[in-house]
């Protein structure tokens, strides 16, 4: 028996996580190590994205969210941005259709506006054309940072506060969610992230709260099916016991 036919049969298909958010990284490091050059490894990782989203739409995982470029990764070599920045276009270019097959909608958590304007025209056209469907949530965090998006929320329930439009009293974790990119979505309930790496990079400072983690040695490109399993079978295992006890 295959490992993913076995992983399959060890799966409580009635408790998945809602809500898998991953940071997809390591790509550098894969393609150093096969003497690559870095962006060798990014092309790499669109192709493992594919793959797992396609993954988790078959086995109706209702929201993924995944960090594809963060307000620091500025700091690389402009090269690199570049390339980067022009990898959502690809992305929708080859599965714009495929995502509407799917009836898969997608959205875009972080500054699109700080964005190229060749990047933010493909990213707003595939949003309209997915907003009506209903099923998989596909969430990228695209120029995205947990702490700018935690300022941004201050300051827009600041000038309600201001406008008259909120009371103080009106601030509370369910109105503060509302304000950040990532609204009405369910929080991640598992954080998955490759490459060795043990934290968080400024990804999802509010919403992981209570996210149970999982960390992997496996560079991105070579994460697998079988990876995303082990993980969801791993956090099936896990006593969330949001600071309670057990009675
Ligand atoms: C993740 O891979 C992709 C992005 C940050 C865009 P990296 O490019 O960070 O790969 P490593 O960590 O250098 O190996
Ligand atoms: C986090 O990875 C950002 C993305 C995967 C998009 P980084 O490679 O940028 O994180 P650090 O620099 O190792 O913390
Ligand atoms: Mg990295």
């Amino acid at each position: 028996m295959s490992e993913l036919t076995s992983l399959m049969q060890l799966i409580d298909w009635n408790n998945l996580p809602r809500h898998i958010a991953i940071i997809m990284d390591g790509n550098g490091r894969w393609a150093t190590q096969k003497g690559l050059p870095r962006i060798a490894g990014h092309r790499a990782g669109m192709e493992t994205l594919k793959k797992i989203i396609s993954f988790s739409c078959e086995i109706k995982i209702p929201i993924l969210t995944f960090y594809a470029f963060s307000t620091e990764n500025w700091r690389r070599p402009p090269q690199e941005v570049n390339f980067l920045m022009r990898l959502p276009h690809e992305y929708i270019r080859s599965e714009l259709q495929n995502l509407i097959d799917n009836n898969i909608r997608l959205k875009m958590s972080g500054d699109i506006e700080g964005l190229p304007q060749h990047t933010q025209k493909a990213v707003r056209e595939a949003l309209k054309k997915t907003e009506k469907n209903s099923g998989m949530i596909l969430n990228f965090a695209l120029n995205y940072g947990g702490r700018k998006e935690i300022i941004n929320a201050v300051r827009e329930i600041a000038a309600k506060v201001k406008q008259g439009e909120m009371s103080v009293d009106e601030i509370n974790e369910d109105t503060f969610s509302q304000s950040l990119y990532t609204a009405r979505l369910h929080d991640p309930d598992l954080l998955i992230r490759p490459s060795g790496e043990m934290r968080l990079s400024n990804f999802l400072l509010w919403q992981l709260a209570y996210a149970e983690l999982w960390f992997s040695d496996v560079y991105w490109p070579d994460f697998t099916e079988e990876h995303l399993l082990q993980a969801i079978y791993n956090y099936q295992k896990r006593d969330r016991r949001y600071g309670g006890i057990e009675l």
